[in-house]
C-alpha cells in the first residue's frame, strides 16, 4: 500500500487505546493496534504523547457505558491543550457503545472524529483516511466517520496478523477470538445487539494463528467467544467442527502448553468438549460456567434454557471426566422479581458447586434487552445487600480453594520477575498468581512448584524441579 510506505517514512505516530470490557475488547485492541502499524501508528502508554487515542468501549452495563462520556470530557481538554501548543489529537469511539449508540455519540461529543463498532475493524486505515482528510475543516462543517454495519465479508481474513516481534512484546499467553456474536438472547444482555449473530471463524484460520502465537514464544492461548462453546468454525471440506474436536487439533501444535477458552455457556458444554478435557492435558482444568442465577423461575426469565439441576447435573459429568477441575463463574442479583427465596436459590447453587472464584453483579437495565421492559424491579438497597452476601460466600470458596491447593504441587508457567528481589512469578493451573523464589532464567516455561502458602490473592510456591521441554 502506497499510503503505507510514504506514512513508515514520517515520524510514527502514537496510539493510545484504552481498553474497557471482557477480554474479547482487549484482543481487539490489539489487532486495532496491528491494523494501524502499516498506517504508521505505533503504541504509546501515555495518552500525553498520543496522536490518536481510541476508546474501545463495553455496554454491558450501566456504569461501563457512562465511563465513554466521562473519558470524552476528559479527552477534550487534551485535545484543547495540544492544539493550543501547535499538536493535535484525534479521537475514536469503538467497541460495543459505539455499536449501540454510535450516532448518540457523536451527537453528544463532536470531539469525537470515528465512532465504529466491532464488526468494522478492518475498516480502520480506510476510516482514518476519512477522519483525517475532515481535519482542516470548518468544525461546523466537520462530521465523525461512522461506521456500525455487520459486514458481508470475513472480519478477521481482512485484520493483518501482529509481527513476530510484537507478539513476543505481548507475553507468554495470548487471546484468540475463534467465535464472536450471540444468538441465545439472554434478557437481560446486550451483546446479540453489540456484536451481532453467532459467527464462528474457519478451523484453519485458528490454526493459522494459534501456529504464528506460538512460532513467537507463546505457551499458553485462550480461545475467546461471547459464547466460545457454541463454536462450529468449517473445516477444508466445509464439514463444521465443535470447539472440542478444535482443542484435539490445537493439542497438535508443537510448542503449544496450555489451551483455555472463556466464556461457555452451560447448554454449549458438549460430550466432545468434555472428553476432551478427560483426554487433553493441554487443556487446563479450570472452567468459567457461568449459570447467573440458582433460581429456575429466574433463569426462565432470564432465557437461560436451562434448570439448575440441569446445571449441577453437567456439573459432576465434567468432574467425572477431569477429577481436578475447578470452576468460575458469574451471577446477577436483582434480576426483575426475584425475591428472597429466588436469592437464597442462587447462594444454595454456589455453597452445592464451589467455586474457585465468581464475578457477581447488580442488575443493571439495558435499553433494548427484554428485561428492560418487565415489572418488578428490584429496589436498589435490595440489590447491594444481595450483592454483599453473595460476594462473602464467593470470597470465602475462593479463600478455601487458594489454602486447598498448599501441599499440592502444580504446573506454574514462569511469566516474569518476581515483586521481591530474587523472585519469579506465573500462573497456575487456575489462573491463580503464584510467586516464588528463582533465578529469571526460569521465566518462560513451565516449571513444577509446590505450593508452599498463600498470601491476599496469590500463593507462595518452591521449585521442584524444571519441567524438560
Ligand atoms: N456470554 C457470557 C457472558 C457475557 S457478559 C455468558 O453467557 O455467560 C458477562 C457477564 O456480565 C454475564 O455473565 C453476566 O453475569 C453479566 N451481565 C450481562 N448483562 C448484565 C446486566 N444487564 N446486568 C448485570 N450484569 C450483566
Ligand atoms: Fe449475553 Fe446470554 Fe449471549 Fe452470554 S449467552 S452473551 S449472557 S445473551
Ligand atoms: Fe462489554 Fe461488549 Fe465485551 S458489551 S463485555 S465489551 S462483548
Amino acid at each position: 500500500m502506497s499510503t503505507a510506505e510514504t506514512a513508515s517514512q514520517t515520524r510514527p505516530k502514537k496510539l493510545f487505546i484504552r481498553t474497557y470490557g471482557c477480554q474479547m475488547n482487549v484482543y481487539d485492541s490489539d489487532r486495532m493496534a496491528d491494523a494501524l502499524a502499516p498506517q504508521g501508528y505505533e503504541p504509546t502508554t501515555e495518552i500525553e504523547d498520543a496522536d490518536l487515542v481510541l476508546l474501545n468501549t463495553c455496554h454491558i452495563r450501566e456504569k461501563a457505558s457512562e465511563k465513554v462520556f466521562s473519558e470524552l470530557g476528559r479527552l477534550k481538554e487534551l485535545q484543547s491543550e495540544k492544539r493550543a501548543s501547535g499538536g493535535d489529537l484525534m479521537i475514536g469511539v469503538a467497541g460495543c457503545v459505539a455499536q449501540a449508540e454510535g450516532e448518540e455519540i457523536a451527537r453528544r461529543a463532536p470531539v469525537v472524529d470515528m465512532v465504529f463498532g466491532p464488526q468494522a475493524y478492518h475498516r480502520l486505515p480506510d476510516m482514518l483516511a476519512r477522519a483525517e482528510s475532515q481535519r482542516h475543516m470548518h468544525p461546523s462543517l466537520k462530521k465523525p466517520v461512522i461506521d456500525t454495519d455487520f459486514p458481508e465479508e470475513d472480519k478477521f481474513a481482512h485484520l493483518p496478523a501482529a509481527k513476530k516481534e510484537v507478539t513476543l512484546t505481548r507475553g507468554l499467553t495470548a487471546f484468540l477470538t475463534v467465535q464472536e456474536g450471540c444468538d441465545k438472547f439472554c434478557s437481560f444482555c446486550v451483546v446479540p445487539y453489540t456484536r451481532g449473530a453467532e459467527v464462528s471463524r474457519p478451523v484453519h484460520q485458528v490454526l493459522e494463528e494459534a501456529r504464528r502465537l506460538v512460532d513467537a514464544g507463546v505457551k499458553e492461548i485462550t480461545l475467546l467467544g461471547q459464547n466460545v462453546n457454541a463454536y462450529h468454525g468449517l473445516d477444508a471440506t466445509g464439514r463444521p467442527v465443535g470447539l472440542g474436536e478444535l482443542a484435539y487439533l490445537l493439542a497438535e501444535i508443537s510448542g503449544l502448553e496450555r489451551l483455555r477458552y472463556t466464556t461457555s455457556h452451560p447448554r454449549d458444554m458438549d460430550d466432545a468438549l468434555i472428553a476432551a478435557h478427560r483426554d487433553l492435558p493441554l487443556l487446563m482444568p479450570y472452567l468459567h460456567l457461568p449459570v447467573q442465577s440458582g433460581s429456575d423461575r429466574i433463569l426462565k426469565a432470564m432465557n437461560r434454557k436451562h434448570t439448575s439441576a440441569e446445571y449441577l447435573a453437567l456439573i459432576d459429568k465434567i468432574k467425572a471426566a477431569r477429577p481436578d477441575m475447578a470452576l468460575s463463574g458469574d451471577f446477577i442479583v436483582g434480576f426483575p422479581g426475584e425475591n428472597d427465596q429466588d436469592f437464597e436459590d442462587t447462594l444454595s447453587i454456589i455453597r452445592e458447586t464451589g467455586y474457585a472464584s465468581a464475578y457477581s453483579f447488580k442488575y443493571s437495565t439495558r435499553p433494548g434487552t427484554p428485561g428492560a421492559s418487565l415489572g418488578d424491579q428490584v429496589a436498589e438497597e435490595v440489590k447491594t445487600e444481595r450483592l454483599y452476601r453473595l460476594q462473602e460466600l464467593v470470597n470465602a470458596q475462593t479463600t478455601a480453594f487458594h489454602a486447598s491447593c498448599v501441599g499440592k504441587t502444580m504446573p506454574v508457567l514462569i511469566e516474569r520477575v518476581g515483586r521481591m528481589q530474587g523472585q519469579v512469578g506465573g500462573r497456575s493451573p487456575y489462573l491463580q498468581a503464584v510467586h516464588l523464589d528463582g533465578p529469571t532464567s526460569l521465566i518462560g516455561a513451565i516449571h513444577q512448584v509446590e505450593i508452599i502458602g498463600t498470601s491476599t490473592n496469590s500463593l507462595v510456591g518452591r521449585l521442584k524441579q524444571a519441567v524438560a521441554a
